[in-house]
């Protein structure tokens, strides 16, 4: 039986399925096991509401640094959107390598500072967001670990490095300029816009809409990521 982990919530399944050349873990996503692990409550009960159609999934408090899972039974754990919120990524890494299989397949996907600085359009919406206000760029680095970072806690940790894919994932599709905006008023709490006031919110927007004055809907908002794939060995 195939088990995997991931400390995601339900759009990490979606993320598997869009990496170019993985139809391996495809697969195996679709025979296996998930277990789906957070340690935000809130975050839980929004994951076994959205992930209730799929079978042979489970949903569990932990923390990355101590899962308290049993060793060496995982064959893919996924990481995604974790490690900037992490201070000790080698302690991390450290525990993801305990509860894997020998030959299991780490994923992690997050941003680099690259990734984060890349300029705003029509699709990287949120490029914009730091052409506004350049300190929230400054915040936003200051989070992010980068490649040469991960592959050496990676490394460091007892695992190969298979490969690194940059991909672009979208966020959300908006057929009007007027749904974008109701989704960037209410992106508060873990969204960088928390660093904002409510007026400077508003006039991100307005900053926004006349970026976008020339382009016709639908605006399909996407987000750069870099994905490593590495081995336990
Ligand atoms: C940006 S969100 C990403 C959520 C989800 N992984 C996804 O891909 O949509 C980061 C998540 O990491 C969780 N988190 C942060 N530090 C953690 C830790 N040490 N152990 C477990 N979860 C953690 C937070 O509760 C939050 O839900």
């Amino acid at each position: 039986m195939i088990r995997y982990l991931y400390f995601s919530k339900y759009n990490a399944w979606f993320t598997v399925k869009q990496l170019q050349n993985r139809d391996t873990i495809h697969t195996k996503c679709r025979a296996g096991h998930i277990t789906g692990i957070d340690f935000s409550d809130e975050m839980l009960i929004a994951a076994r509401e959205n992930c209730g159609m799929f079978p042979n999934t489970a949903f569990l408090k932990g923390n990355a640094y101590h899962s308290t899972l049993p060793e060496n039974q995982l064959d893919i754990v996924l990481e995604r959107a974790l490690i900037h919120h992490l201070n000790d990524l080698n302690a991390c890494l450290k525990e993801a390598n305990r509860i894997m299989k020998k030959d299991g397949v780490l994923i992690i996907q997050d941003r680099t500072p690259e990734d984060c600085l890349l300029l705003g359009d029509e699709n990287h919406i949120r490029g914009f967001f730091f052409e506004k206000f350049p300190k929230l760029a400054t915040k936003e680095v200051s989070r992010r670990y980068d490649s040469n970072q991960v592959q050496q806690a990676l490394l460091t940790n007892g695992f190969r490095i298979d490969r690194i894919v940059p991909i672009w994932e979208t966020r959300r599709r908006y057929t009007q300029f007027g749904e974008l905006k109701e989704d960037l008023l209410l992106r508060t709490g873990r969204s960088i816009l928390h660093e904002l006031t409510d007026d400077q919110l508003r006039d991100l927007i307005s900053f926004i809409q006349d970026k976008l004055i020339d382009h016709t809907a639908p605006i399909v908002e996407k987000d750069s990521w870099t994905v490593w794939f590495a081995v336990k060995e």
